[in-house]
């Protein structure tokens, strides 16, 4: 099944076009990267299927249903989680608080507090937050302040975060960016993990490209909006003009 289908997207920013035409589709369980050279739009894709900007022209289509018009929330609750969005987390909250917070989200689409007078599903809130916990290797942290976890856990717990909220496609803008190469490879490991164990269905933006060769099914390259190539990572790899535009002189 099509999961997620761009129909001739074009993002303009005045006399900018970030968004060129685009048409990508990802299939249930498939894992997708997105490379691409600084400033090709891999960050505006991802927003316009997030709801966080609005097309120009062209449609998305989550499960067969067209989601421009409806609300960040509303996209959330259709299945759509992105992570790596340095705002998810409360600082101040407990490392089980935060993901207990994403979990009623996701049972209620927003922040409604309407939890404290529905007791009995508290229950089904705590067990999804340590199952979440659990996976992203938290648990044993649970009772920390966010604040005070090393920068890679708090990236873990972003995952988390959108992980809690059991999406059916999960986005994620280069996951890895400034941590440390021990972070980065727990960070790989978990989504590998992921990947294996939820079976979950994702798009990665990522610049290193020995991750998104090891994690990837499909690789889409996108160059001043528009994708010019696609393919499996050794088609991507044995791509000349691929070979040339980024793998060769440009350090993705
Ligand atoms: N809100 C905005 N207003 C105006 N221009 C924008 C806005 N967001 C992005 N752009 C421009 O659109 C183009 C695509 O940006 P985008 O952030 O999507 O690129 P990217 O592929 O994610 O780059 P990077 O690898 O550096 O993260 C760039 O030229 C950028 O300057
Ligand atoms: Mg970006």
């Amino acid at each position: 099944m099509t999961l997620l289908k761009t129909d001739g997207l074009v993002k303009k920013f005045g006399g900018l076009v970030a968004t060129d035409d685009v048409n990508l589709s990802v299939e249930e369980n498939e894992r997708v990267s997105i490379i691409g050279p600084n400033g090709a739009g891999k960050s505006t894709l991802v927003n316009l299927i997030t709801r966080r900007l609005d097309p120009t022209e062209g449609d998305i289509q989550f499960k067969g249903e067209s989601i421009v018009g409806r609300d960040p929330h509303e996209v959330v609750q259709m299945g759509i989680s992105k992570s790596f969005q340095t705002a998810s987390i409360f600082s101040e909250l407990t490392v089980r608080e935060n993901a207990e917070i994403a979990a009623l989200a996701a049972e209620n689409g927003s922040f409604g507090f309407k939890f404290l007078q529905h007791r009995e599903s508290l229950t089904g809130v705590h067990d999804r937050a340590t199952d979440t916990l659990d996976a992203v290797g938290l648990l044993g942290q649970a009772d920390r302040t966010a604040a005070d976890l090393p920068y890679g856990d708090k990236r873990r717990l972003e995952i988390g975060i959108a992980l809690a909220a059991e999406p059916d496609l999960l986005l994620m803008d280069e996951p890895t960016a400034g941590m440390s190469p021990e972070e980065t490879e727990s960070t790989v490991d978990l989504i590998e993990e992921v990947k294996r164990e939820l079976g979950l269905t994702f798009v990665l933006i990522e610049h290193d490209m020995e991750i998104v060769f090891r994690i990837s099914d499909r690789i889409v390259v996108l160059n001043r909006g528009q994708i010019i190539a696609e393919g499996t990572p050794d088609e991507i790899r044995g791509d000349d003009e691929v070979q040339e535009a980024y793998l060769g002189g440009v350090d993705l």
